[in-house]
């Protein structure tokens, strides 16, 4: 899996920097080509020597270098190095460097490396226990997940401060099977392929203040953003109101109704090769949404909400189907979960349904894990069994890539 490999490894200032020798070494013996890049602090801990020994290349670090020999080309060394990299992993990836990149800074190599690049990036935060279950640390290893990075777990156990708790540097063969991971997941067999995704749920609104919602958080919908946009796909993902940061290569345009959804979809819809329709759509709207505020005690009588019913862009997608753009909808049932998603699957013209079923534990609203079926239209029905979501999304998308 390794073998011939690009891995750019970026190391920050920590007392575990002198353990990433051993993973540049392994790399290495696994047959990647690996580069070095390092922060300042980085050096303090650990000589560039030791890294440019092992790894066999110059170790890069210094953005003012004008030193031909260690350069592709001047002035730009970023961007040739995260081209370069069939992936990044930052290890150390100290407090320090984690919050830098949550927020864009990019004073050091290591971090522009880590904007400006496209490719997969994998984080092994690491750093004495108190530092890391911080809230602010906390806050930025979730926001950065979110966005598609991927985080190796530290460990728990003592620190070289005495500490004892998590924030210890994993063990070197945890890092490396991440990486092969990685790779998998990042085979780019996508590319040049235009994917749309929606997810989240829709507001219907009542008032200027009040609406109608559902408890959908969005997590699968941008889970397969996410998933396609690491295999190389061209990907826009419309996306109802909801508290997530935006997958890494990802276009995305927020709407807030299933009128506003309806409309963002058949903007793109005729230049998608495959439409995923992850969004819980609100099925009925109010029939009207009041200018202003509906105030309490207006009206003796009761108050009642009259509801419409809003678009279905599955099934108009589904009834204006080409034969080029493939579709795929969820079905969220709660009984007769499978006939219910057949008639779905055949009403709505589709190629696949991924059938959730809120009855299975560790699959709904807001958990990172999903128990999915996936039936196609020739009548073939796979149950998974419990994944992330990441991995429930490319389960979807090996199969739709078999129907591109
Ligand atoms: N869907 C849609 N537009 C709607 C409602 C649903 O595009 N107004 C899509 C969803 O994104 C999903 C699929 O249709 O991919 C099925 O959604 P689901 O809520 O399970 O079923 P419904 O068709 O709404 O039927 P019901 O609520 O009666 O089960």
């Amino acid at each position: 899996m390794l073998r011939g490999k690009h891995i750019l490894v970026g190391v920050t200032g920590g007392i575990a920097a002198y353990k990433v020798c051993y993973l540049v070494r392994d790399l290495k013996r696994a047959g990647a080509d690996v580069k070095v890049v390092m922060t300042e602090a980085a050096t303090k801990f650990v000589t560039p020597l030791t890294f440019s020994a092992l790894s066999g290349h110059a170790v890069l670090g210094n953005i003012w270098a004008t030193d031909q020999s260690t350069l592709s080309s001047i002035g730009t060394q970023h961007v040739d190095l995260a081209n370069w990299a069939d992936a990044y992993v930052i290890a150390p990836a100290s407090a320090n460097t984690l919050a830098k990149i949550t927020y864009g800074l990019s004073d050091n190599l290591l971090t522009i490396v880590a904007l400006a690049s496209r490719g997969p990036i994998i984080l092994a935060p690491t750093m004495d226990a108190d530092m890391y279950i911080n809230p602010v640390t906390q806050q930025n290893v979730t926001r950065l997940q979110e966005r598609g990075f991927f985080i190796v777990p530290p460990e728990e156990g003592e620190h070289a401060s005495g500490l004892k708790g998590p924030g210890r540097l994993p063990e070197i063969r945890a890092i490396i099977e991440t990486i092969e991971r990685v790779l998998d997941k990042a085979s780019r067999d996508l590319k040049g392929k235009k994917i749309l995704v929606t997810a989240g749920p829709t507001f219907e609104a009542i008032d200027p203040v009040r609406y109608i919602g559902n408890r959908s958080s969005g997590k699968m919908g941008f889970a397969i953003a996410n998933a396609a946009a690491l295999r190389g796909a061209t990907v826009t993902l419309v996306s109802g109101p909801v508290h997530l940061e935006t997958p890494r290569n990802v276009e995305r345009v927020d709407v807030e109704s299933a009128e506003q959804m309806h409309d963002a979809v058949f903007k793109c819809v005729a230049t998608s090769d495959a439409v995923i329709m992850a969004a819980a759509v609100a099925d009925y709207a109010p029939e009207r949404s009041a200018k202003t505020k509906i105030k309490k005690g207006a009206t003796n009588k009761p108050v009642s909400l009259q509801l419409v019913e809003t678009p279905d862009i599955l099934n108009a997608l589904g009834q204006k189907k080409n034969k080029r753009t493939i579709l795929i909808g969820f079905a969220l049932e709660t009984d007769n979960e499978l006939r219910n998603a057949q008639e779905k699957l055949k009403t709505k013209n589709l190629d696949l349904i991924v059938l959730n079923s809120l009855k299975d534990k560790g699959a709904g609203f807001g958990v990172d894990t999903n128990v999915v079926t996936i039936l196609d239209k020739k009548g073939k029905t796979a149950k998974l069994p419990l994944m992330s979501k990441l991995d429930v999304a490319n389960e979807i998308l090996n199969r739709l890539k078999g129907l591109l």
